[in-house]
């Protein structure tokens, strides 16, 4: 269950395997500016809310190199962090790097940096791999379904709820990974199904419109999908479509599970209506590439993410244990027990 490359740290150069061209094209980016960075996570060439952490920490070591004063930190990361403002782990992975890097004279600042994205990739890759344990432990066996991607490709380690349906392939619980297509664009079709290919797990494709009456007619255990921002009472924002699977499963009496690493939770949000949606351009909805189906001039509505009320939620899977209703307890709890601080929420 080793993850494979996707992003390495070679000071004053962040490499990342481009997303957009995959499955077919496997090509790496070099980038060494901020405005180079802020293109590749715009057009979700690395994207995956734990990595875009780790970007968001390489923009700041990157900032640096070029002008490490305070000021120029300061808004290099903010810079980072607006570029896609639902996944709440691209602002902290720019806010810690930052503190770490203003902690020391200016002169050593792009060093340090540097070294702290190294180390936060270090102990992402460690946590995916506790919360595949605990989540295997606890999905029931069987055929799950998924949205989205959510492997290696989203996080640099081995997943968050592919790290979940790893872990319990290689306990033997696991039957087939369904997995949604994820329109407008593709990460199941194109990467989920890539990585499960790869790592040999039984993987079943489905279109979106297909998976509400796959998930109510009882053919899968359970659904499990990532998120990109959970509020302190664990509504959840994660990619769009996942509110319909959560609906569909309450539906047919099958548990919806959230697989994302405490990062996740945002101390900062009480509940999901303070969750700010990414909204993407409307020209993704009538087309993919350069091939378009839809006839030009027809407006689009395009939300990147969703969130699911936490009442639809049968446990938010962390690296830290499982935590279940009723979750403003449950993660006030865990949030604790990971930061050592109080949570307002
Ligand atoms: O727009 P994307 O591809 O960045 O959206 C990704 C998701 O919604 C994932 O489910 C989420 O970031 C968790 S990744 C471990």
């Amino acid at each position: 269950m080793e993850p494979f490359p996707v992003i390495r740290f070679e000071p004053p150069t962040l490499h990342v395997l481009d997303q957009v061209g995959l499955p077919h094209e496997e090509r790496w980016l070099a980038l060494t500016r901020l405005d180079e960075l802020e293109e590749a996570i715009r057009a979700l060439r690395v994207r995956g809310a734990p990595l875009l952490g780790l970007c968001g920490a390489a923009g700041v070591a990157m900032a640096a190199g070029h002008d490490p004063g305070d000021d120029a930190l300061r808004a290099a990361a903010e810079r980072i962090a607006a570029v896609r403002p639902t996944a709440v782990e691209l602002a902290t992975g720019a806010g810690a790097c930052l503190a770490a890097a203003l902690a020391v004279p200016p002169g050593e600042r792009a060093k340090t940096a540097w070294a702290f994205c190294r180390e936060y990739f270090r102990r992402r890759q460690e946590e995916d791999r506790e919360l595949a344990e605990v989540g295997a432990e606890m999905l029931p066996a069987g055929d799950v379904l998924t949205h989205c991607n959510t492997g290696t490709l989203a996080t640099g380690g081995i997943g968050t709820a592919l790290g979940v349906v790893r872990a319990a392939h290689a306990r033997g619980k696991l039957g087939t990974c369904y997995v949604t297509e994820t329109r407008p664009l593709l990460q199941g079709a194109r990467l989920t199904a890539w990585e499960l290919q790869r790592s040999g797990i039984p993987a079943m494709l489905l279109p979106d419109t297909a998976a509400a009456s796959l998930v109510v007619s009882g053919r899968v255990a359970s659904v499990v999908t990532g998120a990109d921002r959970i509020a302190m009472n664990g509504d959840t924002a994660n990619k769009v479509g996942t509110l319909g699977l959560a609906l569909a499963a309450a539906r047919g009496g099958v548990p919806f599970y959230i697989a994302a690493p405490t990062s996740t939770i945002d101390p900062k949000c009480k509940t999901g209506a303070g969750i700010p949606i990414e909204f993407r351009p409307e020209t993704e909805v009538g087309g993919y590439g350069s091939v378009r189906w839809a006839p030009d001039g027809v407006p689009a509505w395009n939300p990147a993410f969703d969130v699911t009320p936490a009442e639809l939620i049968s446990g938010i899977v962390t690296e830290r244990g499982v935590a279940r209703a009723p979750y403003r307890e449950s993660l006030a709890r865990l949030f604790r027990a990971t930061t050592g601080e109080p949570s307002d929420g």
